[in-house]
């Protein structure tokens, strides 16, 4: 039994690739051998599925396939049953030509990903998808056996709980039974995987989803898979060693190998030589810091940065100045890549006949080129890539963008090399919107513990023992050494300014229970969809989620999110006027209503939030009042709920109109006393030339 995957009428004969999950066979319906199945097979379409049954017999010589598995035999059919049905496909599903050197129709990898998720069951069909589950579920299988085999116990911890700090947005749950109260889907199980190490379960793991209501980018989704684990009595050196054989293990099963132990390197020397925490290996091109060399020189630019306190830093194309021309380094690079990069410029020098060589060498004396050349090993055809700014971390970000950038175009990555790399010694704390925030989460256990947690310098100077897990320059895991000290931990609230209230509140079960006798622990999550991604190779981690969301955190195939009914709302207390209606009330305790309830009135959170309108105020660069933002979330929100009543309208017979409004031209002289007047319009351009809006050629984000 199984799906028809292909079908191929021969006149004479009929036949029909025959799939499951296993693999394909071919079956052969021929009139003389069985006429009662031959007839009914030529109702056959793609994707029926059918029953056979036959006599297994090697193919005649020359008629083998080596498209698949089972291409040397063919079952001749004798019996034939369709058991259902399938409507024609949106895309196509057969991966394997019926006829040896026969291409396959289409190329599924084409489809648009959207079709794909909302027909999810159909792309799942196909051979590929299916390898790409099978192989994730042997990963899984390879962690479970690996970790229990050392000890570790599988424990599950819970969905439904309270706000777990790793610096996303939470997902809320509203509670029916304690109205206006929500739980919080874990963003990780840290809390209750430290709780378990106070419960004495001395090495835990949990293979577990986590939910994180963040801003998507490539390989992030809002709900993925951790390998969480944790361990008591241990050092850095125990997690390493079993991470480090476990990750071993996994990219073993796709065939790749990977050399031990995995190099380290701290957080400091990641940013001075690579300009992020998470640099890729696979390739070269190390920055060099050559600010000392080019302190005085009369290159305005440079001389300026560095008298500010800035730096000039860059790094080394080896051998491509025949391939990067002055036009593609200066009017690509230096005017467009490295702006968009928020550099302020760019500087580049190839290395012809002994000699730098640029638009701006005449600038430079000839001890500073050589002394250039020196430090960045420089040879005959190769390129320098040079940005100064006072900020450190500006040069840093873009000369990271810029390596990426070049290594990208000029084919300079590896793709069958893995360069795993633990980064090591965090700062603890970075600065937010100049707010001090834990740079992992506030239970890492910083390099010492005798500091002041009211001096922010001495905060900011502090290292974690906390580590993560790079390879080929994403992040794979991460973990630390934690807190197991009460004091240490109330110290660590005090300085990222929490309340004795809000700790109590928050955390004040962990608290207390730090109290009885915590052992020494530390442990790691790994991103467990990033690993199996990278491991098989898949373009994104969608491709190994069997049901993914889109980029919105939206799924195409059962349409969540979805509005709910009135009365769900109703029920939880979410429906401000509503909530007021005699007898609701009394499931409620009064008081509870009136302190933790907001105002009927007080907007619900919903699709546009007031840091969505700032981001896209910005790109505009428009300067909004607090109620100005306001004014706009209102509006945009109350569009969205619109949009939201139009999908419920049929509108199947509705002409479409070109345009909403009469088209005019609102500039138009004629026109203006009937228009808004552009003077209001345009009383909150920060810039403006005549009637108009004057912005930036390039917007720096
Ligand atoms: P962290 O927040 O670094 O650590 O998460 C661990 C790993 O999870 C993966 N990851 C994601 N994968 C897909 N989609 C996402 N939205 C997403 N967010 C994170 C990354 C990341 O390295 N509690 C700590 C671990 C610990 O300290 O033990 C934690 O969750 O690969």
């Amino acid at each position: 039994m199984g799906w028809v995957d292909a079908i191929r009428d021969h006149g004479s004969l009929l036949f029909i690739h025959l799939r499951d999950i296993r693999g394909i066979v071919q079956v052969v319906f021929n009139p003389v051998f069985s006429p009662q199945s031959y007839g009914r097979a030529s109702a056959l379409r793609e994707e029926y599925v059918v029953l056979v049954r036959g006599e297994v017999r090697e193919r005649a010589k020359g008629t083998e396939n080596p498209n698949i598995t089972t291409g040397d035999i063919e079952v001749m059919a004798e019996e034939l049953q369709i058991l259902s049905k399938s409507k024609p496909l949106p895309f196509q599903i057969s991966e394997k030509a019926i006829v040896f050197g026969e291409n396959i129709k289409a190329n599924p990898e084409k489809v648009d990903e959207e079709l794909r998720l909302k027909f999810r069951y159909l792309d799942l069909r196909r051979p590929s998808m299916q390898e790409l589950f099978i192989k994730r579920a042997e990963i899984l299988k390879c962690i479970r056996d690996f970790l229990t085999d050392r000890n570790f116990l599988e424990i599950e911890t819970p969905f439904l709980t309270r706000s777990t700090p790793e610096g996303a947005r939470d997902y809320l749950v509203p509670s029916r039974i304690h109205r206006g109260k929500f739980y919080s889907l874990p963003q990780s199980p840290q809390l209750f995987k430290q709780l378990l190490m106070m419960s004495g379960m001395d090495r835990y793991f949990q293979i577990v989803r986590c939910f994180r209501d963040e801003d998507l980018r490539p390989n992030r989704q809002p709900e993925f898979t951790q390998l969480d684990l944790e361990a008591s009595f241990i050092d850095e050196e125990f997690i390493y060693e079993v991470v480090e054989e476990l990750i071993s293990r996994v990219f073993a099963l796709g065939g790749i190998r990977l050399s031990r132990p995995f190099p380290r390197m701290s957080y400091a020397e990641a940013m001075d030589r690579y300009g992020t925490d998470r640099p890729d290996l696979r390739y070269g091109m190390a920055f060099e810091d050559v600010t000392g060399i080019l302190e005085n020189t009369h290159y305005q630019v440079f001389r300026k940065n560095v008298a500010r306190g800035g730096k000039i830093k860059g790094f080394c194309i080896k051998g491509k100045a025949s391939v990067l021309s002055k036009n593609v380094l200066q009017n690509e690079y230096a005017l467009k890549i490295a702006p968009s990069l928020g550099a302020r410029g760019m500087t580049w020098m190839k290395v012809l006949n002994g000699k730098l060589q640029s638009n701006i060498v005449q600038f430079f004396t000839v001890p500073e080129l050589e002394r250039l050349k020196e430090q960045f090993g420089a040879q005959d055809g190769d390129v320098l890539i040079l940005v100064a700014d006072v900020s450190d971390d500006q040069v840093n970000k873009s000369l990271s963008g810029l390596r990426e950038h070049f290594a990208k175009r000029l084919s300079l990555v590896p793709e069958e090399r893995y360069r795993p790399l633990w980064v090591t010694q965090f700062p603890l704390f970075e600065l937010k919107d100049s707010a001090l925030t834990s740079q992992h989460h506030p239970f890492t256990m910083p390099d010492r513990v005798d500091f002041d947690p009211a001096d922010r310098d001495e905060l900011l100077a502090l290292k974690s023992r906390a580590y993560d897990l790079v390879i080929n320059g994403e992040e794979l895991g991460g973990g630390s050494i934690r807190i197991h000290d009460m004091e240490v931990q109330k110290k660590i609230f005090t300085a990222l300014g929490l309340s004795q209230e809000q700790v109590e509140d928050k955390f004040g079960f962990f608290l207390t229970a730090l109290e009885y006798g915590a052992p020494p622990h530390g442990g790691l999550a790994l991103g467990l969809d990033r690993v199996i991604a990278m491991i098989l190779k898949a373009s994104s981690i969608r491709e190994v989620i069997a049901f993914p969301k889109t980029r919105s955190a939206f799924c195409p195939l059962t349409r969540a999110p979805a509005t709910v009914e009135r009365e769900q709302l109703e029920e939880l207390g979410l429906l401000g006027p509503l909530r007021g209606l005699p007898g609701k009330e009394k499931r409620i305790e009064k008081k509870e209503v009136s302190e933790k309830l907001p105002e009927p009135s007080a907007p619900v959170p919903r699709g546009v939030s007031s840091s969505h309108v700032r981001h896209i105020a910005r790109l505009a660069r428009l300067k909004l009042s607090d109620m100005e933002v306001a004014e706009y979330q209102k509006d945009l929100n109350a569009i969205l709920d619109y949009v939201e009543t139009l999908r419920e309208l049929d509108t199947e017979n509705i002409r479409p109109m070109s345009h909403v409004l009469r088209a005019s031209n609102v500039w138009r002289e004629d026109r203006q006393e009937k228009s808004t007047k552009s003077e209001a319009i345009l009383s909150n351009a920060p810039l403006r030339q005549d009637n108009y809006f004057k912005v930036p050629k390039i917007i720096e984000d």
